[in-house]
């Protein structure tokens, strides 16, 4: 029986787990800002490759690159950031809160007349009447140099987009690149939300998967249309989220970011409602423009077959991957009935899974130890993989134990496997056990 799961049990799950910890707890945490524990690195990077192997490896005109968190402020003035990357605030006029004006609202929209319209009657949430709306910008700044003044103003970066802007001339020619191509990034991003929020769904600090596609003005609607299908069919079936939880959602005109002129998300129903998990959006040329003119520098591109000069307009593919992690969780947690007792168990895709096996030897004894660890170091040498050795508890509180933190395969040594050579494998989802020799170990546990 799968379940529902509520945002408290997901946050109680990922902290009892060792998946999310509130970032310096100790001190009362700050609000937008986690830190990810043992098994959730692990699933963080499986998610990473996920993505970088789809998108990166199976697109032979598509390149990875890694830029610096902080660039040239002139790059946020020239993508329109410094000006316009803004959400609409309201204020709390008795206590000073403020709060996301398109929230209150109940709309997906940041303009701001339709905004007041809205909230003209509406309280705060401490009952308390509502500022005028207006706007506030995200970026989060820093001085860079010994000097605190606004000549050593810079940001950190609001998307990873920026310096594939500002590589795309290095990337092109170090790649003998030919239009169309792309450029993905996965890496930090900051945004100085107003009201952080749902876990790790709304939070400050974040990392992003981003590709940029560079493409003659003409392919925009045939990119485009690409670009979505391949979100869909990227999240659908190769992460496996489920189809009732995912849909579309077309941007209005007041609800696309400055430099967009159409945007698709797919929402994934998440336990606070279906909110946006990733977007495809049609940037146009306009971040290639705008770097010429605040550069000087020629970034138009030059068809050699056609013999023409032009601006590539560029179709982008972009998810935040908290939110990608969390939409694994949400839509893997199963609660079960096994006979009299209750199963939590994550069904997430092995690949994703943060521990692919789990050696469990069924006594402490030592001639078992013994055999286990070979095993052990034999499986975690050969495969690569992240193996759990576990010999504490029964082994039904063990099973239960892996199951929870979606572990593909249980591999139980007994005093059996001393005399035959052969271990129990149990299998996360149907917990059938089957005997195995231990030379067939790794060929039965693939994942990949
Ligand atoms: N380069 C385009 C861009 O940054 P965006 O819609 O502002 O577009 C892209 O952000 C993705 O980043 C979103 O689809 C979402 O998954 C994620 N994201 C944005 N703001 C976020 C936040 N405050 N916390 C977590 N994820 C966020």
């Amino acid at each position: 029986m799968s379940k529902e799961v509520t945002l408290e049990t997901l946050t109680s799950l990922a902290k009892r787990r060792g998946f999310v910890f509130q970032a310096s707890e100790i001190y009362g945490g700050l609000s937008g800002f986690w830190d990810y524990g043992p098994y959730g690195v692990e699933l963080m990077n499986n998610i990473k490759n996920m993505w970088w192997r789809e998108m990166i490896y199976a697109h032979r005109n598509i390149h990875g690159i890694d830029g610096a968190i902080i660039q040239n402020p002139r790059l946020w003035k020239a993508s329109g950031h410094v000006a316009g990357f803004t959400d609409p605030m309201v204020e709390d006029t008795k206590n000073g809160k403020r709060y996301r004006a398109d929230h209150l609202a109940g709309v997906d929209s940041s303009d701001l007349t339709e905004l007041a319209a809205l909230l003209k009657d509406k309280k705060s949430p401490d009952g308390n009447p509502l500022s005028a709306p207006r706007v506030f910008n995200m970026m989060m700044k820093t001085w860079v140099g010994p000097i605190e003044s606004d000549e050593s103003v810079a940001y950190l970066r609001p998307e990873t987009a920026g310096s594939i802007f500002t590589n795309y001339e290095n990337v092109r020619e170090t790649t003998r690149g030919k239009i169309p191509f792309g450029i993905g990034q996965i890496g930090k991003a900051f945004r100085n939300e107003i009201s952080p929020r749902d876990f790790i769904f709304r939070v400050r600090e974040f990392e992003q998967a981003e590709m940029q596609y560079f493409i003659h003005p003409s392919e925009q609607e045939k990119a485009y249309q690409y670009w979505r299908q391949w979100a869909w069919d990227f999240y659908s079936k190769t992460v496996g989220l489920r189809q009732e939880n995912l849909k579309w959602h077309e941007h209005a005109e007041t609800e696309r970011a400055h430099y967009a002129a159409a945007a698709h998300d797919i929402y994934f129903k998440f336990p606070q409602g279906f909110k946006e998990l990733c977007g495809t959006h049609n940037r146009t040329d306009f971040d290639l423009n705008s770097h010429m003119s605040e550069s000087g520098r020629d970034l138009t591109y030059f068809d050699e077959a056609t013999r023409e000069r032009f601006t590539p307009n560029v179709i982008e593919s972009s998810v935040g991957l908290s939110r990608f992690f969390m939409a694994v969780l949400c839509d893997a947690y199963t609660e079960e009935n096994v006979g009299e007792e209750m199963r939590v168990v994550l069904k997430i895709k092995p690949q994703l899974a943060p521990v692919k096996i789990a050696v469990l030897p069924l006594s402490k004894k030592p001639e078992l130890s013994a055999l286990s660890e070979k095993v052990y170091n034999k499986l975690v040498r050969s495969t690569g993989y992240n193996i759990e050795y576990d010999e504490t508890q029964s082994i039904g509180k063990r099973y239960r134990r892996q199951d929870e933190i979606g572990t593909p395969y249980c591999v139980t040594i007994d005093f059996e496997s001393l005399e035959d050579g052969c271990v129990t494998v149990r299998e996360r989802d149907s917990m059938k056990q089957t005997r195995v020799k231990i030379e067939d170990l790794e060929k039965y546990t693939t994942v990949i």
